[in-house]
Parts: structure tokens; sequence; C-alpha cells
């Protein structure tokens, strides 16, 4: 059964803008970006809001609605109470291009500064080898569909402009510890540490595992305890623990 409800959309760019009021038909089994289609098709037809899959997958659709970072096609409106507006925001971590597109080329930047996976030496591709616990390890956190829904809630750089150079988000600080946990990534061996480089480069200090960006991620990849907080791990071991630090020196030496 259809019904009418109240969307309270954010319409402008990064100069400003303000929230416009519609009254649009709901209809069963929607979910938000079906809702915000027929206003286009029926009410406001420059409206602009990025998509491609309509299934969860590309993360293009990331949006706040009613204040929580989401997927704008995969929140139903039946989990969204009827009787009450529903507001729809862009990302806020982000500056705004139109609507509720936002520029998120941070994010491309960050990933740039990420030293990819080095293959190991005198080991042909389709040769590689490595334990299905390693294998595993990893494969929870290339679910990633990119939507930085995480980079949009952390606290660190949500409210804080000053720091985003400092700070690459959670989103890469996972991809780091991938990185740094797999078995074959030589790395090291060209003088790479990514230990060194998430704490000093990357701001890993910063995250203070509040978790927000676990909450958010529609992937339920657990970025705070499998990727976070085991790479803090490392860096403490690599800074503090006597016998590594005693390894480093006679290497050294
Ligand atoms: Fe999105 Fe999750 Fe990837 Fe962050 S880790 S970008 S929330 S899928
Ligand atoms: Fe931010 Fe996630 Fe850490 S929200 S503070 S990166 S646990
Ligand atoms: Fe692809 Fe929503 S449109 S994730």
């Amino acid at each position: 059964m259809g019904y009418q409800q109240t969307f309270r959309v954010w319409r402008g760019t990064d100069e400003g803008g303000d929230f416009a009021e519609y009254d649009v038909e709901v209809n069963e089994g929607e979910v938000v970006l079906d809702v915000i289609h027929r206003l286009q098709a029926t009410q406001t037809p420059d409206l602009a809001v990025r998509w491609n899959c309509k299934a969860g997958k590309c993360g293009s659709c990331s949006a706040e609605i009613n204040g929580r970072p989401r997927l704008l096609c995969m929140t139903r409106m039946s989990t969204l109470p009827q009787d009450s507006t529903v507001t729809v925001t862009p990302m806020r971590t982000f500056p705004v291009i139109r609507d509720l597109v936002t520029d998120v080329s941070f994010n491309y930047q960050k990933a740039r500064e990420v030293r990819s996976f080095v293959p190991p030496e005198g080991v042909e591709p389709g040769e590689y080898r490595m334990q299905q616990i390693d294998v595993e390890r990893s494969q929870e956190f290339r679910k990633c569909i990119e939507c930085f829904l995480c980079q949009d809630t952390c606290h660190v750089i949500r409210d804080h402009e000053e720091n985003k150079e400092s700070f690459s988000g959670p989103r890469f600080l996972m991809r780091i510890a991938e990185l740094d946990m797999h078995p074959l990534d030589a790395a090291e061996e060209q003088g790479v540490n990514r230990k060194a480089a998430a704490q000093d480069q990357h701001g890993l200090g910063f995250c203070n595992i509040t978790k927000c960006c676990t909450d958010v991620c529609p992937e339920n990849i657990k970025i705070t305890d499998n990727a976070l907080i085991p790479l803090k791990e490392r860096v403490v071991d690599l800074k503090f623990d006597p016998i590594i630090r005693r390894r480093k020196r006679t290497r050294k030496s």
C-alpha cells in the first residue's frame, strides 16, 4: 500500500544552500533512492544524486539519511518511521558539488599515497602460496566497495578539515593493515615500513577506536577490530617491543 511522506532534501552547492521540502509517494518495498528518483521524475528534475548499481555494490549513492551515513539504495523505506519527515543530506565530510553529490577526491588522493603490494622476488604470479587463514584475513578487507561512509563518519575528519592532511581515515588505514599482514608483500625489502608509514604519514595515532566506522560499513567489515587495532598493536611492537628493537639494532650493525 502506498502512502505520502515528507522528504526534506538539502539543495545547493559548496557555496551555500538550504533544505527543500517535498511531499512524495512511497510504495511498498521501496528504498530511499527510489523515492529520490520519483522526486526527480515528478517534482524536481534538477535534483543531483550519484548512483550506479542500485544493489549496494558500487558505493556511489552514499549520503546521510536522518543524519546517519548510509547508502541510499540499501536503506529501505520500511525501516524509517512513516509519520515523520525523512531528511536526506550529502556526506558532511566532503565538499558538496551539488545537492546530494559530494567531491570524494580526498579519498583518491589518500589511496595514491599508500604504497601498493610489492610482489616477492623470484616468485611468478600463479606461484604465490599462502595459508588459507591469511587469504581470509585480506578477503574481509577486500569486500570494501569504497563508499567512503566510514571516512564520512570518522570524527577525526568529520568536523576537522585541518586533520585531513595528516589522517588518511579508516578505509586507507585498513588497506595498510591488509598489506602489512600480507605474508607475500615484499615492501620491507624495498625499504618501505608500512607500520611506520601508518603511524607517521597516515595518522593512525589519531584513531581512538570509537568504532563509528565499523558501525556504518555496509559490507559489515570489522574495520576497527580486525584492521585498526591489530595495526596499532603492530606499531607498538615496532616501537616498544625490546626483542624487535634489539633485532633491528643487530641488523643495522
Ligand atoms: Fe565503505 Fe566499509 Fe569500504 Fe569504508 S570499509 S569504504 S564503509 S565498504
Ligand atoms: Fe575513526 Fe574508526 Fe578510529 S571512526 S576514530 S577510524 S575506529
Ligand atoms: Fe551502487 Fe547504491 S547505487 S551502492
